[in-house]
């Protein structure tokens, strides 16, 4: 099966298009984006979505004051982790393995996230950019270091995971 999968890159609050989607997904991109600034993102997902169109979003909450940058293990564990998916990627071969761990390691070790502190605050900005709710349920990981290499991976983690529905 072939299918057409065309990339931007672009700053999604600043993008301009015409363009309109069925579908926004997005994992751990809430982060970030700062407090202030979410009204407006929210309100440019409900902009690219058609009628009837879906965001779906799964992002962490961080309740209480949590360390929100990569310590030095976790950021060596990511960049560990993207080397060894690189080597079975042929098609991304057009990097080495010491440029990927590089580039990660520069990636994790400036990244720092802007929590998310309640699903409340998402249904806010939900009913602010006219997207209704269909379902906001959270979740907590257990032992979540197997699966989570992101800024302080504690015992557990607690999740939220939204599916949103322009009218
Ligand atoms: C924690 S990562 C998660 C990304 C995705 N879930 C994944 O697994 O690849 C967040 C991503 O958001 C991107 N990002 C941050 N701010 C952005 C913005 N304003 N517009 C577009 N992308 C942004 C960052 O470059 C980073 O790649």
């Amino acid at each position: 099966m072939s299918s057409a999968l065309k990339v931007y890159q672009a700053d999604i609050l600043t993008w301009e298009t015409r363009k309109t989607f069925d579908l926004i997904l997005t994992h751990s991109f809430l982060g970030q984006i700062a407090e202030i600034e979410r009204p407006r993102m929210f309100q440019k997902w409900a902009d690219l979505l058609v009628p009837g169109g879906a965001l779906i979003t799964v992002n962490r909450l961080r309740q209480k004051a949590e360390d929100v940058r990569f310590t030095a293990s976790n950021a060596e564990r990511l960049a560990a982790l993207a080397t060894e998916r690189l080597r079975n990627c042929p098609q991304l071969h057009t990097i080495s393995p010491n440029e990927c761990r590089q580039a990660v390691l520069e990636y994790a070790l400036q990244r720092e996230t802007v929590p998310l502190r309640s699903a409340n605050d998402v249904a806010e900005y939900c009913k602010t950019a006219g997207l209704v709710v269909e379902s906001l349920e959270a979740c907590v990981l257990k032992k979540p270091g197997a699966l989570i290499v992101g800024p302080a991976v504690g015992s557990s983690a607690e999740y939220i995971q939204l599916v949103a529905r322009k009218t």
